[in-house]
């Protein structure tokens, strides 16, 4: 791990010397240069883009880099592929997969504020591909995407523990009538949809998909739709 820091330290150092830049943005904005370019990028560097207050919740709410690059290299098979990312928080997944892939990513995010956190970073370091929308799931038909990731979004109903503030109604019931709506929206959708889960019970995974692999301890599960 440390050898790990010390070569981006030195990447980044060698980054700036060579285009003569020094700036806070631009040393940020690298972190988008080296994912784009395949190198490793740590969360601690990543989650380092956000302010004080959101690095404090993402390394728990936040999928780590390197599961976000498995789970977008097994969505996006073709340039232009859509993926869905169900509860996008802060953006942290999308704009990874978005730097990482030629795919299209599109975030729903039930929490303004973690909203115009990544909208605002998108904006900011001029992340290509990628889209965020201020919404509940709920309202979102999925017929518009080809793929779909989910990190546990609906948790928080079940498990107060798991909050990330007070700003949304919970309830038991939502996490039950949140999950069958995810399950019928990936029931309806076309054979060969793919689907990555991070840390979920499967509650939102239908019977027609059909598990090709699991990684990182078995949390990360990637799906394929049968016929
Ligand atoms: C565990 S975080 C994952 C964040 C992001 N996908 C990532 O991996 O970096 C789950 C997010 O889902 C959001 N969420 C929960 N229920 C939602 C709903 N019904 N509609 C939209 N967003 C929701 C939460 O506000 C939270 O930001």
């Amino acid at each position: 791990m440390l050898d790990l820091h010390c070569k981006q330290a030195q990447d980044a150092k060698k980054w700036s010397f060579l285009h003569g830049v020094n700036s806070v943005h631009h040393l940020k904005q690298m972190v988008f240069q080296q994912l784009k370019s395949g190198l490793p990028v740590s969360d601690e560097t990543f989650d380092r883009l956000y302010s004080a207050s959101v690095q404090k919740i993402a390394a728990f709410y936040f999928t780590p880099v390197e599961v976000a690059k498995a789970a977008a290299a097994f969505l996006v098979t073709a340039p232009g592929k859509k993926v869905l990312d169900i509860g996008s928080g802060a953006g942290k997944f999308c704009m990874v997969g978005a730097s990482c892939t030629e795919g299209a990513f599109t975030g729903i995010e039930q929490r303004q504020q973690l909203h115009l956190v990544a909208s605002e970073l998108t904006a900011k370091h001029q992340i290509q591909n990628v889209q965020f929308l201020h919404s509940n799931i709920i309202d979102i038909r999925f017929d518009q995407f080809d793929a779909v990731y989910f990190y546990n979004a609906f948790y928080e109903n079940i498990w107060s523990d798991f909050m990330i503030d007070q700003t949304t109604e919970t309830h038991r019931d939502l996490y039950f009538s949140y999950s069958k709506f995810v399950r019928e929206q990936l029931d309806s959708m076309p054979p060969g949809t793919r689907l990555v889960t991070y840390f979920s019970f499967l509650e939102e995974v239908p019977a027609s998909y059909s598990l090709q692999q699991s990684l990182f301890d078995d949390k990360l599960k990637m799906w394929v739709k049968e016929a």
